[in-house]
């Protein structure tokens, strides 16, 4: 890991009917890791990546995404990022083939360099013996791996993850957590994760941001937010009673 950041912001702010959903914003993310983006419902969170993705324009401040200022470059900004959405569409009649064919077309990816990387994704993700299927009949889990067959298509070098895990079973939950540790390991990507499964991030996040009613109330790795709240010592913390005592302090 490195410590040069790809995704800066300093004092991003979105203010939506006068009321801040996201106020005076830093944190920074480095080329390599995944960072655990934390905080409860309507913390701000999608509303954050929405603006470092150019898709909402903050109200004050900025934003960095590999060099770039999503608000001037929005296009370029998500041609070059991953972005797994919270609610994934998908009631598609193409198969998962289909689908992947028609994202590399959108990235003038070269036909037989797609073909072979479609294969290669579509069994990374475990979804080359469903590949014929309609996307229209498959469950969940199997349309957020083929989210992610769409990064590694895009072969993206950020990726943003909104709740990746939310409605999977214990086995699905499991799978998607190895898949991001392996995009992470493999392919190098940077991750920035949001998610409410504390046990999962815990397991495969490098450092934590806690973010609380449009405000960051802690980043960094997870020892040293421990120590930030409950003081040195021989005792470990899990990264629920961390969020939790940031939580009630806040
Ligand atoms: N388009 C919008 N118009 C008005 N208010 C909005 C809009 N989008 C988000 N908000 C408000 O901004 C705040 C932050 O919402 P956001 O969706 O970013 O939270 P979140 O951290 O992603 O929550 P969750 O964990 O539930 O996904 C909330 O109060 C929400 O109601
Ligand atoms: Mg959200």
């Amino acid at each position: 890991m490195s410590s040069e950041s790809v995704i800066e912001t300093q004092e991003l702010t979105k203010i939506y009917y006068g009321r801040a959903a996201v106020e005076n914003l830093s944190f920074s993310v480095y080329a390599g890791e995944i960072f655990g983006f934390l905080g409860p419902n309507g913390a701000g969170k999608t509303t954050t990546l929405l603006m470092l993705l150019g898709l909402t324009e903050p109200t004050n401040g900025s934003a960095r995404v590999l060099g770039m200022d999503p608000a001037r470059e929005p296009i370029k900004v998500k041609s070059v990022i991953g972005y797994l959405q919270e609610n994934m569409g998908f009631y598609s009649d193409l198969n998962a083939r289909q689908m992947l064919q028609f994202i590399a077309d959108l990235n003038d990816i070269k036909a037989d360099n797609a073909k072979e990387r479609i294969t290669a994704a579509l069994q990374t993700v475990g979804l080359a013996e469903e590949q014929d299927k309609k996307i229209a009949a498959y469950s969940r889990g199997m349309r957020q791996r083929l989210g992610i067959a769409e990064l590694l298509i895009k072969d993206s070098k950020v990726a943003f993850l909104d709740e990746p895990t939310l409605g999977l079973d214990p086995d699905g939950t499991n799978r998607m957590i190895e898949l991001i540790q392996s995009l992470c390991r493999d392919k190098k990507m940077t991750i920035l994760l949001s998610s409410h499964m504390l046990h999962q991030v815990q397991k495969i996040c490098h450092r934590i941001g806690i973010m609380i009613k449009g405000r960051m109330v802690a980043q960094g790795h997870m020892d040293q937010l421990a120590e930030e709240k409950f003081g040195v010592g021989k005792e470990q913390y899990t990264l629920e009673e961390i969020y939790m005592k940031y939580f009630q302090e806040a």
